[in-house]
C-alpha cells in the first residue's frame, strides 16, 4: 500500500560514487529536498543526516565506484488518492557501475529523438518515469543508448541526462532550467568548469536539426558524467567521432569529483 508503488506518489536522486566518495553531493541533496517541497512530501531527516547515512551505506557495501539511489514516498496507506500517510518512506540503496572506464566514453553513443510525453513539472525528480521508460526502450529497439525529447521543435532534455550541442563557432549550448527539464546537477558542475576553461556557454533551446548539424554534441547526468553524441536519428554529429570538448569537459569533472 506504499504510495510509491501505487501512485508514483514519491521523488528520487541518483548520486555518482568515486573513490568511496559522493560526487556533487549537495546539490543532489538541494534538489532532492526542493522536489520533496514541490510534492508537500515529508522529507524524513535533515540533509546532513541523510549524507551521513550515505556514506555509511557506501562504507558498510565497500563500494569504491558505483552510485547510491535514494527515494522517498508519500508513504504507506489504504489506497485512496487523498490518503495522508502518517510517515513517508525512505529506501536507499547502492549499485556497484564502472563509471570512469565507460566505453562509451570513446566511442560516443547514439541518440534519438522522440516526442516529449511527459507532464508539466519536469523540474521535479519524480518516480514517475514511465514517459521515460518507454522513450528508452524505443531507443535500445532502435540501436540508441539514449533519447532526446522534442517538444515545439526543440529539445527539451535526454530521457535520464542534460542535452547539449557546442556549435560550429564552439558555443556550449544547453537549454536553461524551467520546469520543461530537470535541473541537471552535473550540468551545473559541467557549466562551471567550462566557464572557467574559457569557453562561452550560451542558455537555450535548440532544435533538432541544429543539433544534428553541431560540431559536437553531448549529454551529462549523475551516472555517465559527459559523453559525447556522435549519431542523432542516423545522421552523425559533425564528423560522427567524439568530440574534442566533450572529452575536455569529461576530463575536468572527473578530476575536479576526485
Ligand atoms: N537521471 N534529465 C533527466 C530527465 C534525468 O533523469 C537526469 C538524471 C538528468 C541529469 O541530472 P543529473 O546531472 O543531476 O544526474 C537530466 C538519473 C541519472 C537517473 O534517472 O538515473
Amino acid at each position: 500500500m506504499d504510495r510509491g508503488f501505487l501512485f508514483a506518489d514519491g521523488i528520487y536522486e541518483v548520486t555518482a560514487v568515486l573513490d568511496g566518495r559522493l560526487v556533487d553531493s549537495a546539490s543532489h541533496l538541494a534538489r532532492f529536498q526542493r522536489s520533496a517541497e514541490a510534492l508537500a512530501i515529508a522529507f524524513p531527516w535533515p540533509v546532513d543526516a541523510i549524507e551521513a547515512m550515505e556514506r555509511e551505506l557506501i562504507a558498510r557495501n565497500g563500494m569504491e565506484e558505483g552510485t547510491v539511489y535514494l527515494q522517498i514516498t508519500r508513504g504507506v496507506a489504504e489506497r485512496d488518492f487523498l490518503s495522508e500517510p502518517d510517515s513517508p518512506t525512505f529506501v536507499a540503496f547502492t549499485q556497484p557501475k564502472r563509471l570512469i572506464d565507460n566505453p562509451a566514453a570513446d566511442t560516443g553513443i547514439k541518440v534519438v529523438s522522440l516526442p516529449d510525453i511527459r507532464w508539466a513539472r519536469r523540474d521535479i525528480k519524480s518516480v514517475m518515469l514511465l514517459a521515460q521508460v518507454l522513450a528508452k526502450r524505443e531507443a535500445a529497439a532502435r540501436g540508441a543508448q539514449e533519447a532526446w525529447m522534442i517538444e515545439d521543435g526543440f529539445v527539451t532534455e535526454g530521457a535520464s541526462s542534460t542535452a547539449w550541442i557546442v556549435t560550429t563557432d564552439g558555443t556550449l549550448v544547453t537549454r536553461p532550467n524551467s520546469r520543461a527539464i530537470l535541473p541537471g546537477c552535473t550540468r551545473a558542475a559541467v557549466e562551471a568548469l567550462g566557464l572557467a576553461e574559457g569557453l562561452r556557454i550560451e542558455e537555450r533551446a535548440f532544435t533538432l536539426t541544429e543539433a544534428q548539424s553541431a560540431r559536437e554534441a553531448m549529454v551529462t547526468s549523475a551516472s555517465t558524467f559527459v559523453l559525447p553524441v556522435v549519431m542523432i536519428d542516423d545522421r552523425p554529429v559533425g564528423d560522427g567521432r567524439p568530440g574534442p570538448i566533450a572529452a575536455k569537459l569529461r576530463g575536468l569533472y572527473i578530476a575536479a569529483a576526485r
